[in-house]
């Protein structure tokens, strides 16, 4: 039997990678985000109309000074994640992410789907003299050389069978294409305009590759990666089936006739593009109390954009079952007088 031995995650944000100055260079997308869903209500605004609504108090936390000491906070809880990952040293982890036009799109998208290939090509993001230096360190920041990182086929295979067998109907891919693209949307929601991306090479996503360049520690296990669409909706995962799967593959590891040891793992979230500091804090209290009824009902109304990434801490979370998170970090990373930015978390599950 897998021995189960620990779950560990953190947001993905260039704010995870930025230093305070280039907080606020980060800062000027914003004022032309399409997709500002403004808390509590859920409505999407413009830039203007999140500001007009905004507390005022935001505006004293919008200067370099404040981001940089968020920038230490963040930074420490990261090196205090890969120092627990790197004490624990599984030999697999099976990790939950979000595709966020990446390899799949309206074509065909899976709202669970389980790679389970023998690897999956890293592919650094194109670095090209025209990007600013925010977006060149936030590039950076999911991987800088190309490699094969490696897949546990075997435990994926047992995966999808005893998901199958768990009433799960996941989709799975083997093999990676030369090239993906498409478009994705509209479907309601917050997605009100489509959005196509050419066909282009592209390897491990962001929400894994941001755990193996940052906090894996240069170590390379074999990975499972089960991707969950937690941002587009029609077919967007709910809390409540986020955990259940969390549950059910950790059922189905137990149940793995081998002596490795498994850890789980994720990143993404918390909130953004507006930081929702009390849906954050809930989310993390939810974690923290091993509460399987404040994560399983998250409201969805708060749960739109790229804010549903939460969504893959509550399958890790599901995953752990009654092991309590502890939170080694959370800064509300609010970037503009308008509240936008997000939410910056690290925990572990031991
Ligand atoms: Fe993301």
């Amino acid at each position: 039997m897998a021995k189960i031995v620990g779950g560990f995650a953190s947001s993905h944000s260039p704010l995870m990678s930025l230093t305070g100055e280039l907080w606020a260079v980060h800062a000027q997308n914003d004022l032309r985000n399409s997709e500002l869903v403004r808390p509590p209500d859920g409505e999407l605004v413009s830039y203007e109309e999140l500001l007009a609504t905004a507390d005022p108090g935001l505006a004293e936390l919008a200067n370099v000074e404040t981001f940089t000491g968020r920038v230490e906070n963040i930074q420490q809880g990261l090196n205090k994640l890969q120092d627990r990952f790197e004490a624990v040293n599984p030999d697999i982890v099976v990790m939950f992410g979000d595709d966020q036009s990446e390899l799949f799109f309206d074509d065909n998208m899976p709202s669970i789907n389980v790679y389970w290939g023998d690897s999956m090509k890293v592919l650094p993001r194109k670095i090209t003299p025209d990007m600013s230096e925010a977006r060149k360190m936030s590039a950076l920041a999911y991987g800088t050389k190309e490699f094969d990182y490696p897949v546990d086929s075997e435990l994926g295979l047992h995966v999808i069978e005893s998901l199958m067998d768990q009433d799960f109907d996941v989709a799975h891919s083997r093999y990676m294409k030369e090239e993906y693209g498409g478009s994705i949307g509209p479907a309601g929601w917050y997605l009100q305009k489509p959005r196509s991306t050419q066909p282009r090479p592209f390897g491990l996503p962001h929400a894994y590759g941001f755990a193996v360049a940052r906090w894996f520690g240069g170590k390379t296990p074999p990975i499972l990666p089960i991707t969950i669409n937690t941002c587009y909706p029609p077919n967007w995962i709910s809390p409540r089936r986020a955990y259940a799967l969390g549950q059910a593959v950790r059922k189905s590891i137990e149940a793995w006739d081998t002596n490795k040891t498994v850890a789980f793992a994720c990143t993404g979230g918390l909130s953004h593009f507006v930081v929702d500091e009390e849906l954050d804090r809930l989310a993390l209290k939810g974690m923290e109390e091993a509460n399987a009824e404040i994560l399983t009902t998250l409201p969805r109304v708060r749960l739109q954009s790229a804010t549903t990434e939460i969504m893959n801490w509550v399958a890790t979370a599901g995953a752990m079952g009654s092991t309590k998170m502890e939170t080694l970090v959370y800064e509300p990373g609010y970037r503009t007088p308008a509240g936008t930015g997000c939410g910056c978390a690290c925990g572990v599950w031991e």
